[in-house]
């Protein structure tokens, strides 16, 4: 987990102020420096332990707001105004600093050196594609649960009915899983909801009974890559990535692309997807325990459950089940 990049803050979310975020567990602080460059480094001043969160960024340093000791972008402290001869900061005087980069319109940080790329979104940045950030959906639960329902589709009738799913259509059609690497991919065409007139965001008119084309990927730990559409040029890409905060609370940044509807407002997907949310969180932050077993005789699996069971062993194989 700690050789992997988790969001932190959508990039428009970070302006000249720094940003406390909790990654793991370890308080970080998240900030720009006077060229722009996003910098991750600890929340916890060397000096007395205080939060730098709550100083402020000067040039290419951050700032502590109890005695005013400077840090630049790799945690070495630059500045010590208490010190007659400024050139005699002890080396010792540093914060620990972290991989911190920009992609998707989101902060990304690693705690330590990454093991891999971010997933590749091709249609991001094409000029057919249109882009809206939801969220982020903060949850009392681990990340792992959080990703876990966005994979599910057996709820969408029980938890969704007439938004993603219809309870007259629940049986969930065979699909097949496959993991490559540490990718977990299945397709599925089931039946949905009709459009509502409240959120007219599908494209998928036409029918009283509509089926959706969906391929997924759970690019493991916790981001789920999924294209779907209805038959017709119209698609959509869900991007879906999962904060780890700690073991009991996480925070869901999703980016929904689109290449139809160029006038729709942001604010009707978002609308949308607050209310799905909002459905989910009632349910998920309910399960016990917080975080998905990764043993799978811990519970009950049926064979529509082929993606939990397959998530879970790429976790355990990938080392990402503790
Ligand atoms: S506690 Fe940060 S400078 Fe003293
Ligand atoms: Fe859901």
């Amino acid at each position: 987990m700690r050789q992997t990049l988790h969001p932190v803050a959508y990039s428009t979310d970070l302006g000249t102020s720094p940003l406390s975020v909790r990654l793991l567990g370890e308080p970080l602080v998240v900030w720009r420096d006077s060229t722009g460059i996003a910098h991750a480094t600890s929340d916890v001043c060397v000096h007395r332990g205080t939060a730098l969160s709550g100083g402020c960024v000067k040039g290419d340093t951050i700032m502590c707001p109890y005695h005013g000791w400077q840090f630049d972008g790799n945690g070495k402290c630059t500045h010590i105004p208490q010190m007659e001869d400024p050139t005699k900061i002890p080396t010792k005087a540093k914060i620990a600093a972290h991989t911190c980069i920009e992609q998707y319109n989101m902060i990304w940080v690693s705690l330590e050196e990454p093991r891999r790329p971010l997933p590749a979104i091709d249609e991001f940045g094409a000029k057919e594609w249109i882009w809206v950030n939801c969220g982020p959906y903060e949850w009392n639960t681990h990340s792992s649960r959080q990703l876990e329902n966005f994979t599910d589709f057996g709820h969408f009738p029980w938890v969704h009915p007439g938004l993603l799913g219809d309870i007259n259509r629940p049986v969930v059609p065979d699909y097949e899983v496959r993991t490559e690497g540490h990718v977990v991919k299945y397709d599925i065409t089931r039946p949905e909801a009709p459009n509502t007139d409240d959120f007219p965001v599908f494209a998928n008119a036409n029918t009283d009974a509509p089926t959706r084309t969906s391929h997924y990927e759970i690019h493991t730990p916790f981001t789920l890559l999924l294209h779907l559409g209805w038959g017709g040029k119209e698609g959509m890409v869900y991007f879906f990535v999962s904060q780890p905060i700690d073991d009991e609370h996480s925070r869901g940044f999703l980016i929904i692309g689109r290449n139809y509807n160029y006038d729709q407002p942001d604010s009707v997907l978002q609308d949308f997807e607050d209310v799905i949310f909002n459905q989910d969180k009632v349910i998920v932050e309910s399960q016990l325990p917080k975080k998905v077993p990764f043993d799978i005789t811990k519970e009950l699996h049926m064979k529509f459950d082929a993606v939990a069971l397959a998530y879970r062993k790429a976790m355990i194989s990938h080392g990402f089940d503790n």
